[in-house]
């Protein structure tokens, strides 16, 4: 079974990927605009509140291939904004025969609507998204963590990785987008789990500009 085939899959994911297609003239605009001095403001997410911001259909596919891969039972994405790679990860989820995707999204109008185009999907057992700051929701994910995203920009997946990797299985897989996109303020991630003193063992992918694709194998 591939969950990704499903008609309810299928036309809630075409009708998101599309809406957000059409987005995209809008959304460079308004980035321009916000962007003060090459960097984004800190009310970033509250400025694009109505963007979709969501994962390539390609990195879509490699999600789901990533959580059957593993046969993940745990996932945890930072951020879901509509729920495009939420419905991804839990395609995942149910073809493994079942497991939880912890989401995360700081503005509660998103997140509603994300829970709203999960239940289209018919995915809505596998998914918990928690509103907020992901910084607090999701400081206790369960265990243990078999995939995580990290899709939330703003200089943030340090703190979410480090947050998280106490929760992280042997043989984990942790995807971060945006890495080596020319996005400066998320390089200190990529330094940090490509240094092996930290546990991982990391390198970026040719996906949407750079994702890096990293492993917990451990510090011991
Ligand atoms: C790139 S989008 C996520 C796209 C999503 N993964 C998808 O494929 O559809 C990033 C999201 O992070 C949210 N965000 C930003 N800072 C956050 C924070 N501190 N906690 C939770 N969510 C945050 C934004 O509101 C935005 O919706």
């Amino acid at each position: 079974m591939n969950s990704l085939a499903d008609p309810k899959v299928v036309e809630i994911l075409y009708r998101l990927h599309r809406d957000a297609e059409l987005q995209k003239p809008e959304l460079r605009k308004k980035a321009e605009a916000i962007r003060q001095g090459g960097k984004m403001p800190e009310d970033w997410a509250e400025q694009l509140r109505d963007f979709y911001l969501p994962v390539s259909r390609e990195q879509g596919r490699f999600l789901y291939q990533t959580v059957r891969g593993v046969r993940a039972e745990r996932v945890v994405e930072f951020d879901s904004s509509f729920g495009i790679s939420s419905i991804y990860l839990a395609a995942g989820l149910r073809d493994n025969n079942g497991g939880i995707l912890i989401g995360s999204e700081l503005v509660e109008d998103k997140a509603a609507t994300a829970r709203r185009n999960i239940a289209a999907a018919g995915l809505a057992d596998y998914v918990e998204i928690r509103s907020g700051d992901a910084r607090t929701t999701l400081l206790d994910p369960g265990s243990p963590v078999d995939v995580v995203l990290l899709d939330g920009g703003s200089g943030m997946y340090l703190d979410i990785v480090q947050l998280l990797q106490p929760h992280l299985r042997l043989g984990a897989v942790v995807l971060a987008d945006n890495i080596e996109a020319g996005a400066e303020d998320e390089q200190p991630y990529a330094k940090w789990v490509r240094d092996p003193a930290n546990g991982f063992v990391s390198s970026s992918i040719e996906m949407k500009g750079g994702t890096e694709y990293s492993v917990w194998v451990g510090t011991a």
